[in-house]
């Protein structure tokens, strides 16, 4: 329906095929707010296996989050996360192929900054860097550092974005720089190196401007939604925008697999994980988003769906189930990939790698790929 074409990033999706990322598990407790998940606790070590185990599978990206206040309980849920620059900066040098996406605050970091750190990342990683853009939305975890502006509202932090990011590609692409916005100042402002190429620009707006800031300047959008229709709507939703403005981007969603030896195991291992459910974290983490204290306790539609413990849309079952069901809902969806969790990583990387993405991959092929093979 885009008639526009994709920019190319050496990915999948640039022949129509599908992406296949991993969001790493940067903060203890991963997706999961159970007490009863395996262990996760969100070090170096950890995150080191899955981004190998996510190379050899064949994955196309990895992902790290940027995370400055969890949610407690007994687990302390989030409560310790790495640097995502730092963090993915050591991980360019212990991979070789996958595409490292790291994630920066607007709200956090000078554009001049951001625009460094890009194109040193693009550097040491040799043209695979990513950044994922996210304004902040969370009063909490910036009122700690004194770095919540009461006077911007949620629209107007997707204003500082735009000025954000179109001063971070000035920066990455022109001499020199002078813009003088509402929230950006540069005044002859230079950066050096300039990054090789520009480096792959995501963001997971789900409102109506942080969409509209998505499609207008991102290469790719993360959407809200699990079952293939809403997503569906979703991207196209996404995709017209981006269509108004001359573009096209790509559409993920985020989905995390529970693979067990068969359906009735894996769906036993998810109902042992709502068992656990950390009611404490869940209260922190409705305390993050807005809920008032009166709120907190009572039944709604928010604590109906987190009684699940997962904190995103799920999958569970077999290797094989699980195949059919991301293939129907990239299918249904008509999304270009998406970014997976896991309840294990380590446990189920190699499975995932040997089992289900080469059916992924047949059933989705990358069109250039197919018609050399072909
Ligand atoms: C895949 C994904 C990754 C995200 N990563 C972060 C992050 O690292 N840090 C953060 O503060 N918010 C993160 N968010 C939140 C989004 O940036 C965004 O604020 C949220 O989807 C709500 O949309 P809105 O800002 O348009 O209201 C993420 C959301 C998704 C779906």
């Amino acid at each position: 329906m885009n008639p526009h074409p994709l920019t190319p990033f050496g990915l999948p999706s640039d022949n129509g095929g599908k992406d296949l990322g991993l969001f790493l598990p940067v903060a203890n407790g991963g997706w999961i707010l159970s007490k009863n998940k395996p262990e996760l606790d969100g070090s170096y070590a950890y995150n080191r296996q899955c981004a190998l185990l996510a190379e050899q599978a064949g994955m196309d990206f990895i992902m790290s989050m940027s995370k400055f206040r969890g949610y407690g309980g007994e687990t302390r849920h989030w409560d310790s996360s790495l640097d995502p620059i730092v963090l993915m900066a050591a991980l360019s040098e212990v991979t070789k192929k996958t595409r490292i996406v790291t994630t920066l605050h607007t709200l956090l970091q000078n554009p001049a900054v951001a625009a460094k750190m890009l194109a040193t990342l693009q550097q040491v990683s040799g043209g695979r860097a990513g950044l994922n853009v996210v304004t902040g939305s969370y009063k909490g975890e910036f009122a700690q550092m004194g770095a919540w502006p009461e006077d911007v509202n949620h629209d107007q932090r997707y204003d500082l974005a735009y000025e954000w990011v179109r001063a971070v590609k000035a920066l990455w692409s022109d001499e020199s720089v002078t813009m003088h916005g509402d929230y950006v100042t540069l005044d002859d402002c230079e950066s050096w190196p300039k990054p090789e190429s520009r480096p792959f620009l995501v963001c997971a707006g789900s409102s109506e401007i942080g969409m509209r800031l998505t499609s207008e300047e991102m290469d790719a959008i993360f959407l809200s939604g699990g079952t293939g229709a809403e997503l569906a709507k979703n991207s196209d939703r996404a995709k017209a925008i981006a269509a108004e403005y001359g573009r096209n981007i790509r559409t993920y969603s985020m989905m995390t697999l529970v693979i067990g030896e068969s359906d009735d195991a894996a769906k036993a291992t998810a109902q042992h994980y709502a068992d656990g459910l950390d009611e404490g974290a869940l209260a922190g983490m409705m305390r993050a988003y807005g809920f008032l204290d009166a709120e907190i306790g009572k039944e709604n539609d928010f604590t109906r769906k987190a009684r699940s413990s997962f904190m995103s849309a799920q999958i569970v079952g077999s290797a094989r189930s699980v195949t059919d069901q991301v293939g129907d809902l990239l299918e249904a969806s008509g999304t270009d990939g998406l970014m997976l969790i896991f309840d294990d990583y380590i446990k189920s990387l190699p499975i995932f790698g040997a089992e289900i993405l080469p059916a992924l991959r047949a059933r989705f092929p990358d069109k250039v790929a197919a018609a050399v093979e072909g």
